[in-house]
């Protein structure tokens, strides 16, 4: 993989003044690809602010329009010239009702109309310590395969996030990450994906000060950034980090 790819989840967080002052400074890093995933209805102020940095959204209805009170659709997404949208964070599972499938259809949807799903799985405490961690995400992944198909799953952005890792201050060790990303890559291999060319990202507590460390473990393409994203300074760190 050439660069990597460094993305920042706003969450919900944000409003127009502070915004201002994060999105000027979130200037393109030479040798990384940046994105910032805002809230929605930050998009048009991120799209006119942003400069050599891809703007994404956090969420995406798997329906295009309709009587779907609330949703919002990958065609409005592109309207404000998203370039990627996040699908399936953990959040999304545990506290709106996402399952593996749901995650699959609004992971195409976006691709449909042009826009590059970062699809994140991973898994509970309990399942690691269960020793579930590989099954879980195979599972998570197999049901995105069932409803996009190889060619598109090889287009997609993966993000392995632990659940236990993510705004915990507690990142998963580079060999935990190493473990996982390898068998991530195998796993798409094994499944007909051309697994070279799918970027798998790591996300859950990435700092400056780990994140020279996890951006050097094989098969890590670049992050998914929370709560570090909201710090300008901390947020430019990691991109540089993540820089070849
Ligand atoms: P964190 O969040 O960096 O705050 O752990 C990562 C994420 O949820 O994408």
């Amino acid at each position: 993989m050439s660069k990597k790819l460094v993305a920042g989840n706003w969450k919900l967080n944000g409003s127009l003044q502070a915004n201002d002052q994060l999105l000027d400074a979130s200037v393109a890093v030479p040798g990384v690809d940046m994105a910032v995933c805002v809230p929605f209805p930050y998009l048009a102020q991120a799209q006119s602010r942003l400069v050599g940095v891809a703007l994404g959204a956090q969420n995406v209805s798997e329906y295009d329009a309709g009587a779907y009170t609330g949703e919002v659709s990958a065609t409005m997404l592109a309207d404000f010239g998203c370039r990627y949208v996040i699908v399936g964070h953990s959040e999304r599972r545990a506290l709106f009702g996402e399952d593996d499938a749901m995650v699959g259809r609004k992971a195409l949807a976006a691709q449909r109309k042009g826009i590059v799903p970062i699809v994140c799985v991973g898994e509970s405490l309990d399942e690691r310590k269960a020793g579930l961690a590989m099954s879980v995400v195979g599972r998570q992944l197999a049901a995105v395969l069932e409803v996009a198909g190889a060619d598109a799953v090889g287009r997609m952005v993966l993000a392995y996030e632990p659940v236990w890792a993510i705004g915990t201050g507690l990142s998963a060790t580079p060999a935990q990450v190493g473990e996982v990303h390898a068998g991530l890559r195998a796993w798409l291999n094994a499944h007909g994906v051309a697994a070279s060319g799918v970027r798998i990202l790591y996300g859950g507590s990435v700092k400056p000060d780990n994140a020279t460390e996890l951006f050097a473990v094989p098969d890590v393409d670049g992050g998914l950034i929370g709560g570090a994203s909201l710090v300008a300074d901390d947020f430019l760190a990691i991109c540089r980090a993540a820089v070849a």
